[in-house]
């Protein structure tokens, strides 16, 4: 299974996924059975919740017993909540390494942006519909993933080694962390996005006087960020103003929202270039952190750098989960910027360009988004998609003004894939840090991300070189559509990947010409042949897969 996936490292595989899937299935679908009496379809049932998926919690926090801020020489910052002044080695900038973090970052808006910059609406202009796709908030480890596998081997050994210096904590640490539910900050990181998009799209609603239908799926993590997204959006009451729609995350089931469950070579680690680029990596850039860890214990612990590498991983969940952690201080700022790095090449090639089923992944809801955006249905069962679904007007509103989904971080990142967005495809070398790139995973799949596509309408078409000055924002025409896409509040400038947008300053697409670039966007996924085909095994370099769709075309 490849979500969530740069934590799984050493012991990636289907295996968890279908454990996870055999454990819960039967009992799911019993509870399932006895509340079918009832009226409402079990796709909009949240209590009690069906296939929720692992739900173990941890412990509960108890920041001042552990927190050990103020720390010497470090003026005090209060925690806000989480601990971020760990004093870093090498950290000359005094930057933030909680934001280098990959996917595994507390949401924080893209602070660089794509490469446009932001313009207000011009005199006139409205916004008419939002289509959002938005990540779960921040959460425990994935059962199975390499942050809880470090965990065990070290809680295994407890009473056999001696650590020291500043590993000495490891002498008592303990496990704390519980899997795949949302920890308290990650509620808190959606209901924030809920509020901050009520003030950006509240006037959006009402609907035509009847709820919304909000997208997510079943999986516990999922249902609850859209809850507590709805409750920042409407109020404690938002149930009278939306409907929630959960699409099955199972093994077996068609579910743009994860789309990997219906692309089995997604799901293939032979394929998963990520992985061997992330080995290749953290052999590199944790080689020196690995035998300095190593030095600091005796007994019969011993590190490998997977195991350090998810020692780093731990320092993000248990800052999220706890409010700080210990293993946090044991890197330096060039090793935390390895770290970023590693996901940087994981997405890459795994669920992005560098991936030969990432455009098969993506492409369902790229359909789906582009027969909403034209008040259709998608015109035939195709991609990841459930078309029973998808051809219903109560669980697929073509013509709601506020879309809300929400989805997971690799789908996220297959979606971006799927639309084309070429500005995210040159090739991430593992063998060096890749300067000025533009696939930054923390900046695009962080802890409770969000893609907003928005559809705006001028009363004439908006001068492509405007500069921000009235003078300047529209050409002489008749009225205009144009999509815009923000990424974590940051355009992505369209012109850039799509040549019939043009050279916008904005960076915004006019409708036809989107519509146009979209038309051939399933084709380009081979989808079938992407997802279900075989094709050689190839390795992660500049000559292997770049285009996120196999290297070898599909034999005649
Ligand atoms: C726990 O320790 C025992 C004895 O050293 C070892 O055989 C076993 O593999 C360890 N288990 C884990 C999960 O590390
Ligand atoms: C652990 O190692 C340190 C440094 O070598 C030593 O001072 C200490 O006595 C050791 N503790 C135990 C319990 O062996
Ligand atoms: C939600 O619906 C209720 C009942 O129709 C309505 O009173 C309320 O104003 C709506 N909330 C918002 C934020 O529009
Ligand atoms: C589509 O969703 C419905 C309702 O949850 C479910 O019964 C059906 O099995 C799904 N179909 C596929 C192909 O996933
Ligand atoms: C490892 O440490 C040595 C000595 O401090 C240094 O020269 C080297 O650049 C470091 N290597 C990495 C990959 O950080
Ligand atoms: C620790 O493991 C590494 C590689 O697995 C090995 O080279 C090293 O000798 C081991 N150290 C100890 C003290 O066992
Ligand atoms: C939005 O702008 C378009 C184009 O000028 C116009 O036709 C439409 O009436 C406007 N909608 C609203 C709600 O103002
Ligand atoms: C914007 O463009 C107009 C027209 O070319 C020019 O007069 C103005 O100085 C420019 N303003 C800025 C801020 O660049
Ligand atoms: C504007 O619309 C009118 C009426 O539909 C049409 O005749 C004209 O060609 C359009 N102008 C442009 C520049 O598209
Ligand atoms: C887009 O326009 C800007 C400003 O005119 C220019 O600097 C840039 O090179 C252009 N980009 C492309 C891809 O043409
Ligand atoms: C995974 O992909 C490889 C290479 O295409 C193929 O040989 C293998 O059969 C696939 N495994 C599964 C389980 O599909
Ligand atoms: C796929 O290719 C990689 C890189 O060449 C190699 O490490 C791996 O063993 C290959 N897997 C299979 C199943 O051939």
């Amino acid at each position: 299974m490849i979500f969530e996936i740069a934590l799984v490292f050493a012991s990636i595989g289907c295996a968890q996924a279908s454990w996870i899937d055999g454990a819960w299935l039967g009992k799911r679908q019993a509870t399932a059975t006895s509340a079918s009496s009832t009226a409402t379809p079990a796709y909009f049932q949240t209590v009690p919740e069906l296939l929720a998926g692992p739900t173990p919690t941890g412990d509960a926090p108890f920041l001042p017993e552990y927190n050990p801020a103020p720390f010497p020489s470090v003026s005090y910052i209060p925690p806000q909540p989480l601990e971020t002044q760990v004093p870093i080695s090498g950290n000359t900038a005094n930057n933030n390494i909680f934001q280098l973090f990959g996917q595994l970052s507390h949401y924080f808006a893209n602070p660089t942006g794509f490469g446009a910059n932001e313009y207000r609406l011009p005199a006139g202009a409205n916004i008419s519909a939002v289509y959002t796709l938005h990540r779960h908030g921040s959460r425990y480890p994935t059962t199975g993933s390499g942050a809880p596998t470090t965990g065990a081997k070290i809680i295994n050994a407890t009473g056999t080694f001696n650590a020291t210096g500043s590993l000495a904590f490891l002498n008592t640490w303990k496990y704390q962390l519980g899997a795949e539910i949302l920890v308290p900050i990650g509620k808190q990181e959606l209901f924030d996005s809920g509020v901050s998009h009520y003030y950006n799209y509240g006037h959006l609603y009402p609907n035509n006087g009847s709820k919304i239908i909000v997208r997510s799926t079943t999986q516990d993590r999922m249902t609850q960020s859209a809850e507590y997204f709805l409750a920042g959006f409407f109020g404690l009451t938002w149930t009278q103003n939306a409907t929630l729609e959960l699409i099955i995350e199972q093994n077996g089931f068609n579910n743009s929202l994860a789309g990997y469950y219906d692309c089995p070579n997604n799901n293939n680690a032979t394929l998963a270039y990520g992985n061997l680029a992330l080995t290749q990596w953290s052999n590199i850039y944790l080689a020196n952190a690995t035998s300095r860890i190593n030095s600091m214990i005796s007994g019969k612990l011993n590190f490998t750098v997977s195991d350090v590498y998810n020692m780093q991983s731990l320092c993000a969940y248990e800052t999220v989960a706890l409010g700080y952690s210990p293993f946090c201080g044991l890197f330096t700022y060039d090793e935390w910027q390895g770290y970023e790095y590693s996901v940087d090449i994981n997405f890459y090639g795994n669920n992005m360009f560098g991936g030969p089923s990432s455009r098969g992944t993506g492409i369902g809801w790229v359909l789906e988004t582009v027969a909403r955006i034209q008040h259709k249905f998608v015109s035939s069962a195709q991609g990841p998609l459930n078309y029973t679904l998808d051809s219903m007007a109560s669980t697929f509103p073509t013509n709601q003004a506020l879309n809300f989904d929400f989805t997971h971080d690799t789908n996220i990142a297959a979606i971006l894939t799927a639309f084309g967005l070429t500005q995210f495809a040159p090739f991430l070398p593992a063998t060096a840090i890749q300067n000025n790139r533009s696939l930054i995973v923390s900046h695009m799949e962080p802890f409770g991300a969000r893609l907003d596509i928005e559809i705006i309408q001028a009363p004439k078409p908006v001068s492509a070189s405007r500069n921000g000055t009235a003078a300047t924002d529209y050409a002489s025409g008749n009225a205009t559509t144009y999509v815009h896409f923000l990424l974590n509040q940051r355009t992505i400038p369209l012109g850039a990947s799509w040549s019939q947008c043009g050279n916008r300053t904005d960076g915004w697409c006019e409708m036809g010409a989107f519509l146009n670039t979209m038309s051939t966007k399933f084709t380009e996924s081979q989808f079938q042949y992407a997802c279900f085909g075989s094709y050689p095994n190839v390795t992660y370099s500049a000559s292997g897969v770049t285009n996120g769709v196999p290297q070898v075309p599909q034999k005649k």
